[in-house]
C-alpha cells in the first residue's frame, strides 16, 4: 500500500500538533504534561529563552561539523533520544520505529525500562547497540536479570535513572486512567474512535503491554498486576552504595541520569560513574525543582572534567541545544521532541524530529561563526546575570 505523503514539518511545535490529533488523549496527555502545578515543566523550555546568541559574521562556515563524541561512541549530533516509558502506545511498535532512526541518523537511543518492546525485540530489529535505562528496582533478582539481558542484547551503556524513587503527580493520567494496554471505557472507546489510524497499526501489533516486565518480574504474569507491582518495585532506599553495585554488576559503561545538584553530581564522578545526565525528568518529577539549563553552570562548576556531563529537560530546537553544549555540555538527550514526531508520523516523524533539530543546530552554529560543535563555549552565548543563581528572578 503506498504510503500517504508526509505533511510539511518545519520545527517541532508541528509534530506535536499532528501528534495531538492523531494520538489518544490518554497517551498525549502522558506525554505533554509535568507534575502537579507544571512548574518545571514550563520553565524547562522557557529558560532557555534567557539566554541570548552572539552572532558573528565575515567567518568561513565552510566544511561545518555537527559530529562528536558520547561517552566515546561517535554520534552524528550530540543529541540522544532520551528513555521514554510507553513509547509504544504513542504508535505501535514504538520503542522500534525510535531505535531505527536513531540508528539510521547516527545518534545514540534509550530503551526505557517500562518500554512496550522488549529490549530484545529493540535488538532483533537494529543493528547497532543502543542503551538501556535501569529504574533502581529493589528486586536484586531482577535488576541482575534486566543487566544480564541488556548484555546479551549489546547494549553499550546502562542509563541508571535516580530521580524516581517515588513517583511524581501527573494529575491527567490520574483521570485518565492511564494504563497499558489502556482499559476500554465509554470515555476512552470514544476518544480511541476518533483516533482511526493510530487504532488499526496497534491492532495490528502483539506488543501493547510492559515488555520488559510481564514474563519476566516476579508476579507479573499478566498486565492486570503490572500496577501493583509498579508501586512496590522501586527501591525507596536508594543510596549512592547501591548506584556502585549497579555499576559494579553491570560491569560497563554507566550514566547516572537525574542530578539536579552540585552535591549529587560530584558524588556522581566519585562512584566513577562514565557521564552524568542534569535533567529533572522533563518536569515530570520534583515540581518546583530549577530547570536543568538554569542548573548546568554550577554542576559544570563543581565536577569540571572529573565527568562527562550531559543535559536533558526542556529542548525543542537546535538553538536549545547549541545553548546547552555552549555551556558546557557534552552531550543532550530528547524526549517529548521525538515523541511528538513518533506520534505524528512514526518512524518517519522521529527521523524528521532528529532532521530540524539538526538543522536547526547546524543553521545556529553556522550564524554564530562557528564550524565546529565541538568548539562552541560561553563565548557563543549572551548568558543574563544570575542565570546560574536560581535566587535571582530573571
Ligand atoms: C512520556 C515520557 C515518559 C518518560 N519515561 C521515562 C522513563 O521511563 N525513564 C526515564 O528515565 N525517564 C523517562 N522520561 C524522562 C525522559 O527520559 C527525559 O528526561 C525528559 O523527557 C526530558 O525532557 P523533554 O521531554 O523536555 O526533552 C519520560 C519522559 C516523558 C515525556
Amino acid at each position: 500500500m503506498p504510503r500517504a505523503k508526509m505533511p510539511i514539518y518545519t520545527n517541532i511545535e508541528d509534530l506535536r500538533r499532528h501528534y495531538a490529533r492523531r494520538t489518544p488523549k490518554m497517551f498525549y496527555d502522558y506525554a505533554e504534561s509535568g507534575s502537579w502545578t507544571e512548574q518545571t515543566f514550563r520553565e524547562n523550555t522557557s529558560d532557555f529563552q534567557h539566554i541570548h546568541l552572539k552572532q558573528r559574521v565575515a567567518v568561513d562556515m565552510a566544511g561545518r561539523t555537527t559530529r562528536s563524541q558520547m561517552i566515546g561512541e561517535d554520534v552524528a549530533m550530540p543529541v540522544a533520544l532520551a528513555p521514554v516509558g510507553l513509547t509504544g502506545m504513542q504508535s505501535a511498535d514504538g520503542e522500534i520505529k525510535a531505535a531505527r532512526a536513531a540508528e539510521a541518523f547516527g545518534v545514540p537511543y534509550t530503551l526505557s525500562t517500562m518500554s512496550i518492546c522488549s529490549i530484545e525485540d529493540v535488538a532483533e530489529h537494529t543493528t547497532k547497540p543502543f542503551w538501556f535505562q535501569v529504574y533502581t528496582l529493589k528486586d536484586d533478582d531482577f535488576m541482575r536479570r534486566l543487566f544480564e539481558r541488556a548484555k546479551a542484547a549489546n547494549c553499550s551503556a546502562i542509563v541508571v535513572t535516580v530521580d524516581l524513587q517515588v513517583l511524581g503527580q501527573r494529575h491527567k493520567d490520574i483521570k485518565n486512567g492511564l494504563s497499558a494496554p489502556p482499559k476500554l471505557t465509554a470515555r476512552s472507546i470514544a476518544d480511541m474512535a476518533t483516533k482511526i489510524p493510530w487504532g488499526l497499526e496497534m491492532l495490528r501489533t502483539k506488543r501493547r503491554s510492559f515488555g520488559n516486565i510481564v514474563g519476566h518480574a516476579k508476579g507479573v504474569s499478566d498486565p492486570s498486576s503490572l500496577s501493583t507491582w509498579t508501586a512496590e518495585a522501586f527501591d525507596v532506599s536508594l543510596d549512592w552504595k547501591r548506584i556502585a553495585q549497579f555499576k559494579e554488576w553491570w560491569g560497563g559503561k554507566l550514566i547516572v541520569k537525574g542530578i539536579m545538584a552540585p552535591e549529587d553530581a560530584r558524588r556522581a564522578a566519585e562512584i566513577g560513574a562514565d557521564a552524568i545526565i542534569v535533567s529533572n525528568h522533563g518536569g515530570r518529577q520534583l515540581d518546583g525543582a530549577v530547570s536543568s539549563i538554569r542548573m548546568l553552570p554550577a554542576i559544570m562548576d563543581a565536577v569540571g572534567d572529573d565527568v562527562e556531563v550531559h543535559l536533558d529537560s526542556g529542548i525543542r530546537s537546535g538553538q536549545d541545544v547549541l545553548k546547552a553544549l555552549a555551556l558546557g555540555a557534552k552531550g543532550t538527550y530528547i524526549g517529548r521532541a521525538y515523541t511528538y514526531g513518533l506520534g505524528a508520523a512514526g518512524e518517519a516523524g522521529v527521523t524528521r524530529a532528529l532532521e530540524i533539530i539538526h538543522k536547526e543546530l547546524d543553521v545556529t552554529m553556522a550564524l554564530c561563526g562557528e564550524t565546529d560543535v565541538k568548539n562552541l563555549g560561553k563565548h557563543n552565548l549572551y548568558v543574563p546575570r544570575g542565570f546560574d543563581d536560581p535566587t535571582v528572578k530573571l
